[in-house]
């Protein structure tokens, strides 16, 4: 079986890409701090799949834990690198606190794997878009400047994937630019666990339906879409866990060294945020309560990818609609609310 390790496993995509890995018959070690995720992930997981991965409690921007998980497990050929501080707001405060965090661990990994070779998948973003010229966005559009310390953070961490690559043989690496993963399992075991406030509209959504929120705040109605709310491409994280199977697949059978893609994953089309209350409120049959305010700062216009590239190379499509993912998103807050 081959080993794989998962940095940020018990987080919301991490967890849902463990289950299809063991699925997938790999063996699963998990590392994570544990900052914005808790081990009932894992007993999740195993409810799904009948298999618990192995877990250390390690935080990636420590060079001496991550040696230490290295030493302890030295099969391990391949990194999924989810791990990483994820809150625009927050990163705009506390720039440093998401450098360091996010840059240490990228720049760790790489460390190790350049002494021992392997395989790297990264999380990146849609974010390094901005607002992009043309849409749909390709792969090779232009990068454009961050709007927040959180998004440079994944701009510069591709770039030192790619100079890390060209300098070292024996590093293999992908690099998957998410546009909006939302949803859970379907099995409703495993599924977005926001601490606080989320960021994300779906969380909001589910939370203000169930009446931990009174209303929803939807932010700008007067950008030049349809209905006035930004566009987005709305995809089910199911799907994007798949896709880092394809794409471990991919790393592993490839037999060239300093092997670098970057891949665009969303479901190759865009709505607005209206869309989606007004989708949320058919299929679930619940009124939701919201009003429009301003425009957040830093929110773009509207960004949706062009897959054909994940397609073609990785054989990947998102396959769920919207109205399933928007439904496991309802079942997996249900969950949780009966469970507290
Ligand atoms: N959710 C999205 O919409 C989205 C979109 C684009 C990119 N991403 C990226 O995908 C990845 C996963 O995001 P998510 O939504 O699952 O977030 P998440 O917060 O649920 O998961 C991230 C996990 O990483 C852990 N972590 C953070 N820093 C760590 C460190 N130094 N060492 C060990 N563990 C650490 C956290 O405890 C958490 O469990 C992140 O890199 C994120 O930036 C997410």
């Amino acid at each position: 079986m081959t080993k794989v390790l998962v940095t940020g496993g018990t987080g919301y995509i991490g967890s849902h890409t463990v289950v299809e890995l063991i699925e997938s018959d790999y063996e699963v070690l998990v590392v994570d701090n544990l900052l914005n995720s808790t081990t009932d992930s894992l007993e999740g997981i195993k409810r799904i799949t009948g298999k618990e991965p192995q877990f250390i409690k390690a935080d990636c921007s420590s060079k001496a834990e991550m040696t230490k998980v290295f030493d302890a497990n030295p099969d391990i050929k391949s990194i999924i690198h989810f791990a990483a501080l994820k809150a625009v707001g927050e990163s705009v405060e506390q720039p440093l606190l998401y450098y360091k965090n996010n840059i240490l661990s990228v720049i760790n990994l790489l460390e190790i794997l350049k002494e021992r070779g392997g395989n790297f998948i990264f999380s990146s973003s849609c974010t390094v878009y901005g607002q992009p010229d043309e849409l749909p966005v390709t792969e090779t559009s232009p990068i454009k400047e961050a709007s927040s310390p959180y998004g440079n953070t994944k701009k510069i961490a591709e770039d030192i994937i790619t100079d890390t690559i060209k300098a070292n043989k024996g590093i293999n690496s992908i690099s998957l630019r998410y546009f909006n993963p939302i949803g859970a399992h379907p099995s409703a075991e495993i599924g977005e666990l926001p601490l606080g406030t989320p960021n994300n509209l779906v969380p909001l959504i589910t939370q203000t339906a169930i009446g931990l929120r009174d209303c929803l705040e939807v932010y700008g109605s007067d950008y030049n879409t349809p209905d006035g709310t930004p566009i987005r491409d709305y995809f089910h994280v199911v799907d994007l866990a798949k896709a880092h199977v394809l794409a471990l697949k991919k790393l592993i059978n490839n037999t060239n060294t300093n092997y670098y893609n970057v891949f665009n994953v969303g479901a190759g089309n865009g709505i607005t945020v209206l869309e989606v209350l007004k989708t949320f409120e058919r299929v679930t049959g619940i009124k939701l309560n919201y009003r429009i305010t301003n425009r957040r700062l830093g929110d773009i216009e509207k960004v949706w990818a062009d897959t054909s590239y994940a397609a073609k190379e990785l054989g990947w499509k998102a396959e769920t609609s919207i109205d399933e993912a928007l439904l496991s998103a309802w079942e997996w807050e249900r969950r949780l609310n009966t469970r507290n």
